[in-house]
């Protein structure tokens, strides 16, 4: 296994939209068990490809306290219940390092997504699944938790990530 380079915001590079995995294979394998090491290693609960500069639909988490639950999601997909149930969370990301903000999202939500074999699932997530797996979706799809927010208050986080 090895430990990835995280990048980090404004990198041009977090802007690109992941495809689709098409093949399960020994190379996805590799590139979970790497973004697991690179998760745990950088104490994030949650990394998308993207974010170690892999431009395909993966995202791993682990949201237990004891650090001993791994999760892969493969091409995941949400789709909005309720959009008038939101929930707001304070997030933050490895590739905003330092800066926690306040975002609100839907938290009434339907996903669906392949473990690693391939095997399609489905779930209403609750609590902070929901959160992190909307943050992460965002990853593949070029967007950050920055976005959110005001461009001043971008314009000044640039500025502070950047030093
Ligand atoms: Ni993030």
């Amino acid at each position: 296994m090895a430990k990835l380079k995280v990048l980090t915001f404004p990198d041009p590079r977090l802007r690109k939209v992941a495809v689709p995995v098409t093949k399960f294979d020994k190379s996805l394998e590799i590139i979970t068990a790497d973004m697991l090491e690179t998760m745990y290693a950088e104490d994030g609960i949650g990394l998308a490809a993207t974010q170690v500069n892999i431009h395909e639909r993966i995202i791993v988490m682990d949201l237990s306290e004891e650090r001993n639950d791994p999760k892969i999601f493969i091409n995941p997909e949400f789709k909005i219940l309720d959009d008038k149930s939101l929930l707001s969370f304070t997030e933050g990301c490895l590739s905003v390092p330092g800066i926690t903000e306040e975002i609100t999202r839907p938290d009434n939500i339907y996903l669906t997504w392949h473990d690693i074999n391939g095997k399609q699932h489905e779930e209403e997530p609750s609590g902070l699944l929901t959160v992190c797996i909307q943050h992460e979706i965002d990853h593949l799809e070029g967007k950050l938790m920055v976005d959110y927010l005001s461009p001043l208050k971008r314009d000044r986080i640039r500025k502070k990530v950047s030093k």
